[in-house]
């Protein structure tokens, strides 16, 4: 990346893109798994369903697609990018960044490339981070991807946490100019005494990964439901209306919200905090689940790509997550919706592919109640081949 930009004004999202692994893993798989039942879990969630990423995934091979689909519909080529950033909680490795790996397998020679971390919120920390390069004149098109494999950090055997989570990826193209409409209003906040609320213990610098962290689990995402709940349903609405005050703006005055799809009470809170109506919050968490970071572009995607955004339509993103962390970003969307179908089409999962180490052996990746469940006669509806576990694969040199 080289600062060739004047600063402009304006950031825009000129495309975008969403990849979800075909998998899928319903209410009625996990009544086989854990003491539960579909009707919990519609209940007190909302989530019928979610996606669970197939053996050879990875969450930067669903980022690259995410990630190329947002290019293809913006109309740019891969080596327009200045810059990638990068979401997520589920990195493929520790070092290098996921962002690293994506550049690569999207075909981009030039740009500079980071992954940011704020859990669920990282989405829209990282498009304020692409906001801030572009109007400083630093970047002139960042690709930003929220991106997750969370179903490789869940504990099977824990019905507060397995439950709600799921795969995907999303992605958008921000571009700089003066011209007007863009990002409007954007608000971020940060309470660290929720810390411990949703956190995964061991493999950072304080608990290093060892046989007793595993045999703990604290390899796996724990967290504390009931206060998590509360947090989101105090945060979500104050953070939209302050993000939309930004702007210039009243809560009437957006037409659709997306709000990260962790849970349908959340959102309901979240138009009653703001009096409005069910109908401006978009909701595909019955079909997804909570994808964390990638849950607001995945969600962004399909609303545009349904038609619900026209141009000229005022939108507020805005999610919640661990740290506690809460953002919004409130947007006048000035794209035609209708290249988001299009740019889909134009990128096939086997378009990207993420470079393999050489010389390692990987372990085999699903977690073995998930694998139990899979090789079971008939609930998930996917070829078997790849995913029992059994003797390490060698790594494909390429
Ligand atoms: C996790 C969550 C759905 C639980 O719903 P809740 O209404 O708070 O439920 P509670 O934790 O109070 O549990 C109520 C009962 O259901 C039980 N229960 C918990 N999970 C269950 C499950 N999957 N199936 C059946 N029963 C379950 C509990 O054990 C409890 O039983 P008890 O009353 O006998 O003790 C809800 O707290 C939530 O969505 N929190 C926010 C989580 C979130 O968004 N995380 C991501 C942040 S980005």
């Amino acid at each position: 990346m080289t600062n060739e930009s004047a600063p402009v004004r304006r950031a825009h999202v000129t495309g975008w893109g969403r990849y979800v692994p075909e998998q899928i893993l319903t209410n009625a798989d996990l009544e086989k798994m854990v003491d539960t039942n579909d009707e919990w879990i519609v209940t007190r969630t909302g989530i019928r369903e979610r996606r669970v990423a197939a053996a050879h995934e990875t969450t930067a091979s669903m980022a690259a697609v995410a990630g190329l689909r947002a290019i293809r519909t913006s109309g740019l080529d891969p080596d327009d990018i200045d810059l990638i950033v990068l979401a997520t909680l589920t990195p493929d490795y520790w070092m290098p960044s996921t962002a690293a790996l994506v550049k690569e397998a999207i075909g981009n020679t030039r740009a500079a490339a980071m992954d940011v971390s704020a859990a669920c919120s990282g989405f829209v920390y990282a498009f304020s981070t692409a906001q801030a390069y572009v109007t400083a004149g630093l970047a002139r098109h960042v690709l930003v991807i929220g991106a997750e494999l969370l179903t490789r950090f869940l504990d099977y055997t824990d019905r507060g946490t397995c439950i709600l989570f799921g795969d995907g990826a999303g992605a958008v193209v921000v571009s700089g100019s003066d011209e007007p409409g863009g990002s409007l209003g954007i608000s971020l906040t940060t309470e660290p005494q929720g810390a411990y609320m949703i956190w995964l213990p061991a493999g950072g610098a304080k608990s290093p990964p060892s046989r007793e962290t595993v045999a703990r689990g604290e390899h796996y995402i724990r967290m504390e439901g009931r206060e998590t709940y509360r947090f989101a349903t105090r945060t979500l609405a104050s953070t939209a209306l302050e993000s939309i005050r930004r702007a210039g703006l009243e809560p009437g005055d957006v037409s659709l919200f997306i709000p990260h799809q962790a849970n349908i009470r959340i959102i309901e809170a979240v138009a009653k905090g703001l009096s409005l109506p069910m109908n401006r919050m978009f909701v595909n968490l019955d079909r997804y689940g909570n994808t964390s970071a990638a849950s607001v572009p995945i969600a962004l995607a399909e609303a545009v790509n349904e038609g619900r955004v026209a141009v000229g339509d005022r939108i507020c993103m805005v999610a919640f997550g661990a740290g506690f962390t809460s953002g919004a970003v409130t947007i006048e969307w000035t794209a035609d919706p209708a290249r988001g179908t299009a740019g889909d089409a134009a990128v096939r999962p086997g378009d990207v592919n993420v470079r393999l180490p050489v010389d390692w052996d990987s372990v085999d990746p699903i977690p073995p109640a998930l694998a139990a469940l899979m090789s079971r006669p008939d609930p998930l509806h996917i070829p078997l081949d790849d995913v029992v576990p059994g003797d390490p694969e060698p790594a494909s040199v390429t």
